[in-house]
């Protein structure tokens, strides 16, 4: 630094953990404008304003690599279910639902729902969509991907088949325009409606003009149940067609007879990484949420009901409970609450404890902002692999645990000088108290904030403190 040179912010005494993967280190971390300026001894430096980071970890803001925010970022610029735990960008568009390219006045069938009404579906091409983020930002940055069944719909005269050929160009058209507008890749959920019918040479086809581009296929898979092989080998068959890494989202084993069978599925990751890029990502909790649909009522050993339109008033209540009041078997009873969405338990903890210790585990919270009643991922995701799985039960080190939410999705998505704390990278930071981190949401009580959370930063300016949003609104569409 010259000589009368002063920084904007300046992180005294902290302890640095730079999102690598590497220990800890004893560090200040100055700021200036949007970038870090200097790690290391800084005593003595001058700078606008002093925050006191003593017994207090800094590390990279936190990557959610798995979100549903497209519309949250429009309609709540804090983000606060993410900044408030220290997330600092967030991957939106995934599981096939993104809330562009899609022209305005059309319905909007699950799960395109989860993100909103039809009156948020106004983005009739992609870079309509940056171009809203970039004229009001949001506290938080986002990484873009573009949605199979947002694509299907916006070209597709009946989406219950597979497209005919004039229709996979159409979707291919619409997905060049979103990467050259910055998509990071391209989303699909072929176990949802609008996707279901899509076959494994028309996703490998629009896929094509992702990987083309440098972007990535990133799928919720067609079956996370008995079929998981299957749907994994199709998925990579899909990476390997596109040329484009493959990212396995929420990776889980659904189903009681399907308990353990994570050690089989990442042994079939790990083989696969040896020929092809594959990368994944998880959330810590043994259940799921999306919108209410009969084959996983099926499934589950238990549901909540997160919403529902004809029903609000059940949200946050068992289904089997909703039933017997209605006096109605299960099944009429989730006919009844349409649309609608739900909490499944149906994961092991052994599995969800096994993913998130696989080394190339990124954490995603896959929550739902827009629910009622929304699984408590959506406000603890992070805390909770911090505090709960690394601090409490020691599946890992909170290094590692850092850099599954920093470093490593950083480099699986190309988020260039994010993800790390060194000198030239942006300044996205989180202060957290390594001792008291913690999630508070629950299943009862699902909007609780995390605790422990000191101060989050996103490029230079601060955006959350002392458990308030500062109404700071430095987040950017990052561009591939
Ligand atoms: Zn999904
Ligand atoms: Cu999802």
């Amino acid at each position: 630094m010259a000589v009368g040179e002063q920084y904007d912010v300046l992180f005294t005494g902290g302890t640095v953990i730079d999102g690598t993967g590497a220990p800890r280190v004893r560090a200040d971390v100055a700021v200036s404008g949007d970038r870090i300026a200097a790690v290391g001894d800084l005593a003595g430096a001058q700078a606008a304003r002093t925050i006191d980071a003593t017994g207090r970890i800094v590390s990279p803001g936190f990557i959610d690599a798995h979100t549903h925010d497209d519309n949250l970022l429009l309609v709540d610029p804090d983000v606060s279910p993410k900044t408030s735990q220290g997330v600092t960008t967030v991957i939106a568009g995934n599981c096939g639902v993104s809330l562009a390219p899609l022209a305005p006045g059309r319905p909007i069938p699950p799960p395109l729902d989860l993100l909103g009404g039809p009156a948020d579906f106004r983005f009739p091409r992609f870079a309509d969509y940056v171009a809203a983020l970039d004229e009001a930002p949001p506290a938080a940055n986002a990484g873009l991907l573009v949605g199979h069944s947002a694509l299907r719909l916006d070209t597709m005269e009946d989406v219950d088949l597979p497209a005919a050929a004039d229709e996979i160009d159409a979707m291919r058209e619409r997905l060049a325009e979103g990467m050259e507008a910055g998509a990071l890749g391209f989303s699909t959920g072929l176990i949802y409606g609008p996707n279901q019918a899509a076959t494994t040479d028309e996703v490998a086809a629009v896929a094509e003009v992702a990987g083309a581009a440098g972007g990535l296929y990133v799928t919720h898979m067609r079956n996370e149940h008995d079929g998981v092989e299957e749907a994994m080998e199709e998925a990579f068959e899909i990476g390997r067609r596109a040329g484009a890494g493959v990212v396995i989202s929420h990776h889980k084993c659904a189903g009681r007879q399907n308990f353990g069978r994570s050690n089989d599925t990442l042994a079939l990751i790990e083989r696969t990484r040896e020929r092809q890029a594959v990368g994944l990502d998880v959330y810590p909790y043994t259940a799921g949420s999306t919108v209410l649909l009969p084959d996983m009522v099926e499934k589950a050993e238990r549901v909540i009901v997160t919403w529902s339109e004809p029903h609000p008033e059940h949200a946050g209540r068992d289904l089997e409970d909703v039933a017997a009041d209605l006096r109605l078997e299960l099944q009429a009873a989730v006919a009844a609450l349409q649309p609608a969405g739900g909490i499944y338990f149906m994961m092991d903890e052994a599995d969800v404890r096994r993913i998130i210790a696989y080394p190339h585990s990124m954490i995603g919270s896959d929550g739902l902002p827009h629910d009622r009643h929304p699984h408590p991922r959506l406000w603890g995701t992070f805390p909770r692999v911090l505090g709960h799985y690394a601090r409490e039960l020691g599946l890992l080190t909170l290094e590692d645990a850092v850099r599954r939410m920093t470093g490593l999705s950083a480099a699986q998505f190309g988020l260039t000088d994010r993800g790390e704390v060194r000198t030239g990278a942006y300044a996205d930071l989180v202060m957290f108290d390594a001792e008291t981190i913690a999630d508070r949401a629950t299943f009862d009580e699902p909007t609780r904030p995390a605790a422990g959370i000191d101060v989050v930063m996103v490029n230079g300016a601060v955006v959350y403190e002392e458990g308030r949003h500062t109404g700071n609104r430095p987040g950017r569409a990052l561009r591939r």
